[in-house]
């Protein structure tokens, strides 16, 4: 009798688990908006763009859940960046650099940290990997790299050349495609460049609309 009262009373609570990561990634959320609306923006797309190719990769729906949620995280470490560096218009010194580029263990770390919120953690850190090896900060190589942060890789790259930066200029769409084709299996893994293709073929590829063949 003691234990169905027990069972009974168990099974009677609610799980709050998904709300509460909800309810963490708002609030980290809206931390980097506050903080640092263009990247925040940046975010958004990146994670707008992550989703159509990861449904083109026939992710299942918690990945792409994951993907969706972990886009908008990816660069939570710069929130610990000084933002004079972040938005230094001019070539940065090595120094500052690497400050910028330990956004990837800052956001890791903070992440690993808030309940719920562990599993983007490897995303934050990740991101900036390259498929042959050469990215940071692990140097992880080819499908040792998480598929996710693949998928990051290609949407946080486009959506740079897409917006351009203090200190790159924006590109255009072809520009974009032709870019991305040319780092396959250096900087992006294949399997994501060919996802991104056949989407951007489609017209689906949000913010860069597939364009018509010029002809003179
Ligand atoms: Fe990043
Ligand atoms: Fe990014």
């Amino acid at each position: 009798m003691a234990d169905e009262f027990a069972s009974a009373s168990e099974s009677n609570f609610f799980d709050l688990s998904g709300v509460l990561d909800s309810a963490s990634a708002g609030l980290v959320l809206r931390m980097l908006a506050q903080r640092d609306p263009d990247t925040y923006a940046h975010s958004e797309r990146v994670s707008r763009l992550a989703i159509k190719i990861g449904e083109e990769l026939h992710l299942d729906t918690d990945d792409l859940e994951t993907l969706r949620l972990g886009a908008l995280l990816h660069d939570i470490g710069k929130i610990s960046v000084n933002l004079g560096i972040l938005n230094k218009p001019s070539k940065l010194e090595s120094h500052e650099f690497k400050e910028v580029q330990n956004h990837t263990l800052l956001g890791f770390e903070f992440l690993q940290h808030l309940p719920g919120l562990e599993q983007y953690a490897v995303i934050a850190r990740s991101h900036h990997e390259r498929f042959d090896g050469a990215g940071y900060p692990d140097g992880l190589q080819g499908e040792a790299i998480p598929i996710l942060a693949r998928v990051i890789a290609v949407a946080d790259s486009l959506d740079v050349m897409l917006n351009g930066r203090v200190y790159q200029k924006r590109r255009t769409p072809r520009e974009i495609i032709d870019e991305v084709s040319k780092n396959m299996n250096t900087h992006f893994d294949p399997q994501v460049v060919n996802a991104v293709m056949n989407v951007w073929q489609s017209g689906a590829l949000p913010l860069i609309e597939a364009e018509s063949e010029q002809t003179d």
